[in-house]
């Protein structure tokens, strides 16, 4: 029996299942628009109960939140129930650096067992659906941590993946895609042209394509990331950091709040405050803009395009970022901010938080993480805010960035030139770099 529906943000209309939104090439069949939500004929007060009973095996822990009929069609290698964990340095340090009494916590996704990012959730769920509706072929565009993943599960579902990578992705992520025999087609342009080149791939093939940012699959997975919050946490998130790209991260934190809006244990709505690498930072650009103005009519459509960037970031080189008013909206109502992270620093991030945590995070990673800094420095976090950095991906996703981690290094030909190390040293001159 079908345990869920699909209805239109634009018209209402209802679709009864995946079925039918993929027979109609994933667009609502009344009005063409492509943003739907998920809904449940279950009671969403039973997520307690889900919670409560959890044995942290994946996010299928909540497959009856999920739009996935049979537990046989599951494609999942653990993913999504990585640890919350409160990293109570960072508190130290807001606390004497700026007198601010908080609490920091990070959400491991450099654990997550696929692929090692936060994509893992959105293509265990997108593979096991895709598997579910005896789908065959997929194609997707992406800057690189989704496609990989997306490689990953679709591989262990049988299902064949073209992927569409901007000319700057990094050889990391190709030769990953590849290593699980999915087709690479490395595209001679940014990102919105590879883009461009996959739906026109998808079209003429008639192959499906990922949705996006708002795709169903991908927000319904990355939604139960709020599930885990509540089993994991004390106290739910009052401030949420995530480097920001397209932002299916805040989209689905709001699905899920929305969902529990009936529920006795709705946490309070946190604040999102998304970070942009400095080379590829149109959202915040647009939102800066609009608060300059006062946020006058139509500022969510008003945002720059960033044709080409060339970031240290290519994960989050979303130059032409569409769903700007969807997220604008969303940062607006949180109470929240879009801030910029100077991406020269990424690598000073990197070597701290490896040395005071022995974490060794990837460059998405650093944005969030160099976002929080950002936010205290300007007076974004507040006493007694419980905060959540999203460390979206470990360091494996970035070799580059691995090999620049190196500095504590001396060329020695004897062993009068080798001074023994006192690590301590280097504590001052990490921290003062990233201030
Ligand atoms: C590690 C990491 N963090 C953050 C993002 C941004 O995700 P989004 O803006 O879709 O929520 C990405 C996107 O690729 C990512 O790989
Ligand atoms: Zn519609």
């Amino acid at each position: 029996m079908n345990k869920y529906q699909l209805k239109c943000r634009a018209c209402g209309h209802v679709l009864a299942d995946m079925k039918q939104w993929f027979d109609n090439e994933q667009k609502c069949d009344a009005c063409g628009h492509k943003f739907v939500d998920v809904e449940y004929f279950q009671d969403a007060q039973n997520v307690k109960q889900i919670i409560a009973e959890s044995k942290a095996q994946s996010l299928f822990d909540y497959f009856d939140f999920l739009p996935l009929n049979q537990r046989e069609n599951i494609v999942s290698s653990g993913e999504g129930v990585i640890p919350v964990e409160h990293w109570s340095f960072l508190d130290q340090f807001a606390l004497n650096q700026y007198g601010i009494n908080c609490k920091v916590h990070v959400y491991r996704n450099d654990l997550s067992p696929g692929t090692g990012t936060f994509k893992d959730v959105a293509a265990s769920l997108a593979a096991s659906v895709l598997k579910e509706n005896g789908i065959k072929q997929f194609a997707i565009a992406s800057t690189g941590n989704i496609a990989t993943a997306f490689a990953y599960y679709l591989a262990k579902a049988g299902i064949s993946l073209a992927v569409f990578i901007p000319q700057d992705a990094l050889m990391s992520n190709e030769a990953e895609i590849s290593a699980y025999g999915q087709k690479v087609f490395r595209v001679e342009g940014d990102y919105a042209y590879a883009k461009k080149i996959a739906t026109e791939y998808a079209n003429k093939n008639k192959i499906l394509i990922s949705g996006g940012n708002i795709d169903p699959m991908r927000v319904e997975a990355k939604k139960t990331m709020v599930f885990e919050w509540i089993r994991q946490m004390e106290s739910f998130p009052t401030v949420y950091i995530q480097a920001l790209s397209g932002g299916t991260g805040p989209i689905a934190i709001d699905k899920a709040l929305n969902d529990l809006k009936n529920t006795n244990f709705l946490p309070a709505y946190p604040r999102y405050i998304m970070v942009q690498p400095s080379a590829c930072n149109p959202m915040t650009l647009g939102w800066e803009r609009a608060k300059e103005l006062g946020f006058p009519d139509g500022w969510k459509n008003d945002y720059p395009i960033i044709d080409s960037p060339v970031t240290k970031v290519p994960t989050l080189a979303t130059g032409n970022p569409a769903t700007y008013p969807i997220i604008a909206d969303l940062v607006h109502k949180s109470k929240g901010e879009m801030l910029t992270f100077d991406e020269s620093k990424i690598v000073d991030v990197a070597r701290l938080i490896a040395f005071e945590k022995q974490v060794r995070i990837g460059p998405a990673s650093t944005i969030a993480m160099g976002g929080f800094f950002e936010a205290l420095k300007f007076g974004h976090i507040k006493n007694g805010d419980v905060v959540l950095i999203n460390l979206g991906e470990g360091v494996r996703r970035a070799p580059e960035l691995m090999e620049e981690m190196v500095y504590t290094t001396e060329r020695v030909s004897s062993v009068e030139q080798c001074r023994v190390p006192e690590m301590q040293l280097y504590k001052d001159q990490l921290w003062r770099k990233v201030l």
